[in-house]
């Protein structure tokens, strides 16, 4: 079983996240961190309340939410947790959405949370990470880091809807960005629909 790492952090859109996370869930073994920052957000934008909860709880939570067993949990400050180490092995790495603040953390090696040293740990072991920074517009610096990352193989994928595939509602455009990010890794799904098929 594929293992791949799962970060959401506190920009808005946390939904396509967490359709990545039902969607990787079904085969795949996910290590998941969640910033308390994207809390509110969670809570505001998706009904999804985690405040409170201790680290039993919130997988449990998680899980039911993933509707999958093979779902794990961490703090963001846990730099214990086996992610923030390059010999526990992983398929990759996704943050979605990626705020300004992690996006700056990750490119520039700023280990301050542990989605942040996770993401050190995929870029040093050299494997795959994907970002989906959301922001509105994008400053000269955020743009910046994303090139800076974007030249050493990270795949920067922002939350950019399409129209071809003829979306009808929010959850169709959120699938379409989820399964864009999810194509980018290589991993399969059919929860959108492809063009010319
Ligand atoms: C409702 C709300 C929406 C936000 N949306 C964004 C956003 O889209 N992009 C962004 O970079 N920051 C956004 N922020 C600000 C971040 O949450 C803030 O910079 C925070 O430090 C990010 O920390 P984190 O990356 O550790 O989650 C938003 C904050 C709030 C309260």
């Amino acid at each position: 079983m594929k293992k791949f790492v799962l970060a959401i952090t506190g920009a808005t859109g946390p939904i396509i996240g967490l359709r990545v996370l039902k969607a990787l869930g079904r085969t795949a073994e996910v290590h998941m961190i969640i910033s308390r920052q994207s809390f509110s957000i969670l809570r505001d934008e998706s009904g999804v309340d985690l405040s409170g909860e201790n680290a039993v709880a919130m997988e449990k939570k998680i899980r039911k939410l993933a509707g999958s067993k093979n779902i794990y949990w961490y703090d963001e400050g846990n730099f214990e947790a086996p992610v923030a180490s390059g010999s526990f092995r992983t398929d990759g790495m996704f943050v979605i959405p990626c705020s300004m603040k992690s996006l700056s953390g990750i490119a520039n090696g700023y280990s301050n949370s542990l989605i942040e040293r996770a993401a050190d740990v995929t870029i040093k072991e050299g494997r795959p990470l994907v970002l989906a920074p959301r922001e509105m517009p994008f400053s000269p610096i955020h743009l910046e880091n994303m090139l800076k990352l974007a030249r050493i193989g990270v795949k920067i994928a922002p939350p950019v809807i399409g129209f071809y595939h003829g979306p009808k509602t929010i959850d169709d455009m959120v699938d379409f960005v989820a399964g864009k990010i999810l194509d980018l890794m290589g991993v399969e799904h059919e929860i959108y629909k492809r063009w010319g098929k």
